[in-house]
C-alpha cells in the first residue's frame, strides 16, 4: 500500500517520544518522559463557568463557524495579554489557530518548498522537526549553548547555504526555556538573530508556549518586539497555562505574512474552534490571567527545585555530568559522559522503574547520544525526588564499568 503514499509522507517519521510514552504507562514507573502540563494548574472552575455560560447565551456564535482568522473577542483578550511583553498587535496582527503545532504546521505549508533550508536548535522541538519534514525542508542544525543558539556556528551555516545556492528559508527558535534543553535565549542573542535574519533576508520563527511559565531569571522580549521589517512570526499557545485540550493558541506577526497562513489555515480546517476561543475569551474577561499564573509558577518551581536538589544529591559525583537549571517551563535537561549512551541508561532506567527520553531523539543530526531530557511536570515533589534517587543509582552502575 506504500506505492499510494505521498513523498510529504514517506518523509515524516513518527514521534519517538509517543512510541517511548507506551513503556510507562505502569503505574510503578516513575516517568520523566512526557511533557504533558499538571491539569490541576489549569482553572477548571473558572472554565466550566465560561464555558456554560457561552454555550448557553452565546450559543449562536460559540457553536457557530467562524473566520479563519479566529474570534475577535478572543484575538483582542491576547493581544491584550501579550503587549505586557511588549508585542504591540493590532487586530490584524494576530490570529487564532488550533494549537501550536497547527501554527507550525501552517508556517511550514505557507513557505517551505521542498529542499528549502530550515535553521533549528539541536537539540529541538520534535513536533516542528516533524512538520518540516513534512514538507520536506532540509533541517540545518545549530548546537545550542547555556544561552541558545551559537551565533558563529548560526552564521556560518546561513553562509555555507547561500555558497551552495541554497534557499535558506526560515530561523526556528524557541526563546523561552526552549523544550527539551530548558534554555533561556539571552537578550543578545535574540538581537543577533533578528540582525541576521535582516542581513540574509530570513524569516523568524518564533515559538513560545512556555512564555507564562517563568519562574525565575530577568524577562526578555519576544524577537517579534524587534521587528522593523515585517519579518517575525511569533506563535504562543494557551497550552501550559490555560488547558492544552482547548487546543488554543495565537500567531503574532506583519499582517502580510498572517494573511499566507490564513489561507493556508482555509484548506486545512476553515476556522479555529469557536467554542474554545469564546470559553478562553470569557475566561480572560473574568479573571486575572496574572494571578493565576502566580500559583502556576509555584507549582513548576517547587517540582523544578525537588529535581535539581535530588540530582545534586543523587547523581554521581562527576565533573563530565551537567544539566541546565531552567528558569521556566517544563523540562531539565541533562549531559552525560561523551562515552555513555542515553538509550542504555533508559533500558537500565526502565528495570529500575525510571524513565525518561534519551536526547538524540530531538537531534536533527547524529548528535546527542549522552543527552536526556527529564520533565518534572506531572509528579509530586516526592515522587520527584524518589525516581531521581532511582536514575541516581542507574547512572552510578552504568557509568562505573566505562570509567575503570
Ligand atoms: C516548543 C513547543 N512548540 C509547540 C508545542 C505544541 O504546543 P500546542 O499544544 O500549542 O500544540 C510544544 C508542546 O509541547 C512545544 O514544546
Amino acid at each position: 500500500m506504500n506505492s499510494f503514499l505521498s513523498e510529504r509522507a514517506k518523509n515524516t517519521g513518527r514521534s519517538a517520544i509517543r512510541e517511548i510514552l507506551k513503556y510507562t504507562q505502569e503505574p510503578e514507573v516513575i516517568s520523566f518522559a512526557g511533557g504533558l502540563p499538571k491539569p490541576d494548574t489549569f482553572p477548571r472552575e473558572g472554565l466550566a463557568e465560561s464555558a456554560a455560560r457561552q454555550i448557553r447565551d452565546n450559543y449562536q456564535n460559540s457553536l457557530q463557524y467562524g473566520t479563519t482568522e479566529g474570534i475577535e473577542e478572543f484575538r483582542q483578550e491576547m493581544a491584550t495579554w501579550l503587549s505586557e511583553f511588549g508585542l504591540d498587535l493590532e487586530l490584524d496582527n494576530i490570529i487564532a489557530t488550533n494549537s501550536s503545532q497547527q501554527a507550525i504546521d501552517l508556517v511550514c505549508k505557507a513557505f517551505l518548498d521542498p529542499g528549502d533550508l530550515v535553521f533549528c536548535g539541536l537539540p529541538t522541538y520534535l513536533g516542528a522537526v516533524q512538520a518540516f519534514s513534512t514538507f520536506q525542508a532540509e533541517k540545518v542544525g545549530v548546537p545550542l549553548e547555556k544561552d541558545g543558539m551559537n551565533m558563529e556556528i548560526l552564521e556560518k551555516k546561513i553562509q555555507e547555504s547561500k555558497s551552495a545556492g541554497k534557499k535558506a528559508k526560515f530561523i526556528y527558535v524557541i526563546p523561552d526555556f526552549q523544550n527539551p534543553a530548558g534554555v533561556t535565549l539571552s537578550k543578545q542573542k535574540r538581537r543577533k538573530i533578528f540582525d541576521l535574519a535582516e542581513e540574509h533576508d530570513l524569516l523568524i520563527i518564533e515559538d513560545t508556549p512556555y512564555f507564562g511559565v517563568r519562574f525565575s531569571g530577568d524577562f526578555k522580549k519576544p524577537i517579534g518586539t524587534y521587528d522593523v521589517s515585517g519579518r517575525v512570526i511569533t506563535i504562543t499557545s494557551l497550552s501550559k497555562i490555560l488547558s492544552s485540550g482547548m487546543r488554543l493558541a495565537v500567531v503574532a506577526g506583519p499582517s502580510e505574512l498572517l494573511a499566507n497562513l490564513v489561507t493556508m489555515k482555509q484548506s486545512t480546517d476553515l476556522c479555529t474552534s469557536t467554542t474554545t476561543q469564546l470559553i478562553a475569551a470569557d475566561w480572560l474577561k473574568n479573571n486575572s490571567l496574572s494571578e493565576h499564573l502566580k500559583e502556576l509558577r509555584k507549582y513548576y518551581k517547587e517540582n523544578r527545585d525537588a529535581m535539581i536538589e535530588e540530582m545534586k544529591r543523587s547523581f554521581p559525583e562527576d565533573e563530565r555530568i551537567s544539566w541546565t537549571e531552567p528558569n521556566g517551563g517544563l523540562f531539565i535537561w541533562v549531559t552525560l559522559p561523551e562515552n555513555v549512551d542515553a538509550e542504555l541508561v533508559f533500558e537500565k532506567g526502565l528495570e529500575r522503574k525510571v524513565a525518561f527520553v534519551p536526547g538524540h531523539h530531538f537531534y536533527v543530526n547524529d548528535g546527542g547520544q549522552n543527552t536526556m531530557r527529564l520533565s518534572y511536570s506531572l509528579l509530586t515533589p516526592e515522587r520527584i525526588r524518589e525516581g531521581i534517587n532511582r536514575l541516581g543509582e542507574v547512572l552510578e552502575n552504568v557509568l562505573s564499568p566505562v570509567s575503570q
